[in-house]
């Protein structure tokens, strides 16, 4: 399935999950095919996008977090609705404790006008998936996951022209887009004035310090080791690994194998070690469904990835044989094939 942000539907797609009004009221259900005036309600109601099903999606890998979650964070975040942030947050946390499996196999292909949102999703299910594996108590999975939903809040202070601009940063667009930690700070921390309720300080902490590096070398305060809160870390990490495996106008995506060798080649320096030892427990490299060159000439496509192993995932060969990397150890992946 495929994130189609609202104006790019066109009648005859096909929803792949509920839509619901402010009120939690169904406005769309599930595999409705669209029509001009389902657009035209979606478009009234001030959607972001939807879930769209796609021809080769009998396979799709398994979801961690419900669509129908994923689309309702989007247009809080959309919507600046922060009570509704952290209500979300706490329920991604719900739905990823009750996931049958935590490994990521899945590459989503985001559009490029609603970036920021869905990869604050993406980024939200990643953190709280570190977090699990680092043993974070209950309650702290629920004001990390807060805190990666809303890590980017600030980019809605960032002119529009530099979110989306299609090439480079200029070094004084750059300066501006570095505010955006702070920016978030600021949008948290008026809440209170808004309605009296406050957001956790762990929470503004950490959205404050998600571009820090483990050596110093971040921003906005070169903050340095353990001092940067260990939410901060987490994030730094799950939002670097989805903003490269992500495609963007200026960029194709890289491929998950190449992205976990970057987070492990930059551990230690961009990122905590634990945080990045952790991490590579639960991505898979080789996904499900993608084709891959093998050490000894051939190719094939990954069948199914061995939890505890996920280097040595089952393949299916063109001659359409299954070899099991855990039983032929002399046999190695050399690439991911991009066709
Ligand atoms: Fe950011």
């Amino acid at each position: 399935m495929r994130y189609v942000s609202a104006r790019d539907l066109k009648p005859g797609m096909i929803l792949s999950s509920n839509l619901y009004d402010d009120n939690e009221k169904i406005l769309l259900k599930s595999n409705t095919v669209l029509t001009q005036p389902y657009i035209n309600r979606i478009l009234m109601h001030d959607f972001d996008g939807a879930y769209i099903f796609e021809k080769d999606d009998i396979n799709t890998a398994r979801q961690i977090v419900s669509n129908e979650t994923r689309i309702k964070a989007i247009n809080k975040l959309k919507k600046l609705d922060i009570n509704a942030c952290q209500f979300l947050a706490n329920s991604i946390v719900n739905e990823v404790q009750n996931a049958e499996s935590l490994i990521i196999e899945q590459i989503t292909l985001s559009s490029y006008d609603n970036y920021t949102y869905i990869h604050s999703v993406n980024v939200d299910v990643l953190s709280v998936i570190i977090g699990i594996g680092m043993g974070l108590r209950n309650e702290e999975l629920e004001l990390l996951s807060q805190a990666a939903l809303m890590h980017d809040i600030g980019k809605c202070d960032v002119p529009i022209e530099i979110i989306n601009k299609p090439s480079k940063l200029s070094q004084e667009e750059l300066t501006v887009m570095k505010k955006h930690p702070e920016y978030g700070l600021i949008r948290l921390r008026d809440k209170v004035k808004q309605d009296g309720e406050d957001v956790a300080a762990v929470v503004k902490n950490a959205v404050y310090s998600h571009h820090e590096n483990w050596d110093g070398s971040g921003y906005p305060r070169g903050l340095e080791g353990e001092k940067i809160h260990k939410f901060a870390r987490i994030i730094h990490v799950a939002d670097v690994y989805d903003a490269l495996t992500s495609k963007r106008a200026y960029k194709d995506s890289m491929n998950p194998a190449d992205a976990i060798e970057y987070i492990m080649a930059n551990s230690g320096t961009m990122f905590d070690r634990e945080v990045a030892s952790t991490f590579i427990k639960y991505v898979a490299p080789y996904p499900a469904g993608c084709r891959v060159l093998l050490s000894t000439g051939q190719q094939g496509t990954i069948l199914e990835n061995h939890p505890k192993q996920l280097s040595r995932p089952k393949i299916k060969l063109e001659s359409g044989s299954v070899l099991d990397l855990m039983k032929k150890l002399d046999v190695t992946i050399l690439q991911i094939l991009n066709n």
